[in-house]
């Protein structure tokens, strides 16, 4: 009867945690003063989709991270720490062939990225390990990150003429921003660019 019970107690037990709690981070972070969602993934590897996927509270801007949060990274077996930081002038093709397989992997592996890949943004992070497993989009939601950020650059604005945000003020054809500089630079706020659209 006691082994019996026992048993089923241990069986019972992760099956509720997989139900009820949040999957398990792999990697945390704690947030710095003047991090930006997109600067972080960038320093620890970890893509723009995926920060957003195993972040929902961070908002759609990546306007709220508050200075000593502790973020998830990626979940247990879920983890794509192969990464690459989008330049200006990268397409989907480029770095899928650069990584060794085609557009088609790389648009699984970040599924924000649009089928024509013209939402693709210079100092987004993607995720280029084809044989990673990512997290599957929220449910219900329109995936992170699908949008350009107003304030970054389109990686090809030549080809996407339609997706050019409307607020950015330099010309495409000067040279990337850091990620850390300031497109518009109104306020401290601006230094928040380049996140995602959760
Ligand atoms: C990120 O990946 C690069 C290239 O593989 C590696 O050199 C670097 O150590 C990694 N950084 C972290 C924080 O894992
Ligand atoms: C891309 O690569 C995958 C995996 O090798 C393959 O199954 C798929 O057919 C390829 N897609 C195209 C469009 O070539």
């Amino acid at each position: 009867m006691f082994a019996r019970s026992a048993v089923v107690a241990f069986v019972a037990l992760p099956l509720l945690a997989q139900i009820s709690f949040a999957k398990t981070c792999a990697r945390t972070y704690t947030v710095q003063d003047g991090d930006i969602c997109d600067g972080i993934s960038a320093a620890h590897n970890v893509s723009t989709y995926q920060l957003a996927v195993a972040n929902p509270s961070i908002d759609s801007a990546c306007n709220n991270l508050q200075s000593g949060q502790s973020l998830c990274l990626g979940y247990e077996g879920e983890d794509c720490s192969t990464t690459h930081v989008v330049k200006l002038g990268d397409t989907c093709d480029d770095i899928a062939q650069t990584y060794g397989f085609n557009a088609t992997v790389l648009n699984n592996l970040n599924p924000q990225l649009d089928a024509q890949c013209d939402n693709l943004y210079v100092g987004e992070v993607v995720c280029v390990s084809n044989t990673a497993s990512v997290p599957a989009p929220p449910a219900g939601s329109s995936l992170p990150a699908a949008t350009i950020p107003a304030t970054a650059i389109p990686a090809n604005p030549s080809v996407t003429p339609t997706a050019v945000p409307t607020s950015v003020a330099p010309a495409p054809t000067s040279a990337a921003p850091a990620p850390s500089s300031s497109a518009s630079g109104d306020d401290d706020d601006d230094d928040l660019p380049f996140c995602d659209e959760l």
